[in-house]
């Protein structure tokens, strides 16, 4: 299928390259709102620049990918499905959840697909995992936690503004990965309890090119609660960009029979550990998984970085009219937990949720396999 991208910064060579690691998509156009933005990134990754409103209007594009800022999202995704074509989006899919059922409603009255990230889900950790899970090799899962702690985006984004503001902050904006994880991994939430916090009213960017600027903090910068499954496991979330250093792991499930660490969900790999009840941990290979070889240089070393997987298990559902892993239901109801966390923690009671998903079905090696490209 052919996608045209719309949003031409700093995640778009990620995907624009993406053609090199599955089989099914190319995309074939770029828009953006800064026509020079888009126009580079044409010249640069040797596809058509076009408007944005000629780009919605093309009828070789089957697949508009959004990779635009937050704020942007629901207006891109909308316009895309008014105009006939099937939408994917980076995450989140909206600001908030009043903008995500207008979303999925419109879907669903133009039976189109919206699809939305994150995928890494989909990747060794997550899958291994869910494999792990679901053969109830550590029991029932009864209990767990997640952590992540850093201190903000304002030290490396050359345009960090919008992650302190309403749509984004440490939940919207790195949360999603961990919340997406554990709905793959354990199903719907229930219920949330939580509370929040901001440390500093105000973040000075140090990265280039607007090192000295100021930002003024809209959205909490520290959010602690308890996520409550509809399976009854309760898993403690710790969400933070006010913290320099810390020692937690990403994520951790408790069973009725053992214990797993589950890798950063920002990756598709990692340190997946299991332990029967209080026997050493067993470190469990998936650095050989299709989705799990380290094949990106990150700072301290190669990571497992496939991006775009979600995209190409779209393709190939619509093609086979099935429903896609990275669905508008998983993406509706991440978007409500995310929400209801801040809700929460505003009026200081339990947010009682309103929807709920299916686990996305489980990717096998063989699926993975014929999307990749060799
Ligand atoms: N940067 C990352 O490492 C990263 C990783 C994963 C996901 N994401 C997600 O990807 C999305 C984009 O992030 P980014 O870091 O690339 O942001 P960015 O600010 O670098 O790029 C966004 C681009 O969208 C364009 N844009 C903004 N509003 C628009 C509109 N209304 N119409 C058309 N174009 C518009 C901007 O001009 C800009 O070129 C976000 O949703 C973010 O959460 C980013």
């Amino acid at each position: 299928m052919n996608i045209g991208i719309i949003g031409c910064g700093n995640i778009s060579p990620t995907y624009f390259n993406s053609y090199k690691l599955y089989n099914n998509f190319k995309v074939i156009a770029c828009a953006d709102i800064k026509e020079d933005v888009a126009k580079k990134s044409a010249s640069e990754f040797n596809v058509t620049f076009q408007t944005i409103d000629d780009l919605l209007t093309n009828t070789d594009i089957d697949i508009v990918l959004n990779l635009t800022i937050p704020s942007a999202h629901k207006e891109i995704i909308l316009k895309t499905l008014e105009s006939g074509k099937h939408s994917f989006s980076e995450k989140p899919l909206a600001m908030n959840f009043e903008e995500g059922k207008k979303i999925y409603q419109l879907a669903k009255e133009k039976n189109l697909y919206v699809g939305c990230a994150p995928d890494t889900f989909l990747g060794a950790a997550g899958q291994k995992a869910r494999e792990i899970i679901d053969s109830q090799k550590i029991g029932n899962i009864v209990l767990g936690t997640f952590n992540l702690m850093s201190h903000g985006m304002e030290h490396w984004h050359p345009n960090p503004d919008f992650f302190f503001k309403s749509g984004a902050g440490p939940i919207f904006d790195v949360g999603v990965y961990y919340i997406t994880q554990l709905v793959n991994l354990l199903g719907s939430v229930e219920s949330i309890i939580s509370v929040s916090g901001t440390a500093s009213e105000e973040r000075i960017i140090t990265s280039e090119p607007r090192k000295g600027e100021k930002i003024i903090v809209e959205t909490p910068t520290t959010l602690l609660g308890v996520l409550n499954f509809v399976n009854k496991t309760k898993v403690q979330l710790f969400a933070s960009w006010d913290v320099w250093k810390h020692q937690h792991t990403a994520i951790e499930l408790y069973g009725l029979d053992g214990s797993m660490v589950i890798p950063d969900p920002n990756y598709f790999g990692g340190k997946l550990k299991i332990s029967a009840k209080d026997s050493d941990w067993e470190l469990i290979d998936i650095n050989n998984m299709a989705l799990g070889v380290p094949n990106k240089e990150d700072g301290d070393g190669l990571v497992a970085n496939y991006r775009g997987i979600g995209l190409a298990d779209m393709v190939n559902s619509i093609k086979e009219r099935k429903k896609a892993r990275c669905s508008i239901d998983l993406a509706l109801h991440v978007l409500e937990i995310m929400e209801g966390i801040l809700i929460s923690s505003e009026k200081s009671s339990i947010y009682k949720m309103t929807t709920s998903c299916e686990k996305p079905e489980y990717l096998s090696e063989e699926e993975v396999k014929n999307l990749r490209t060799n």
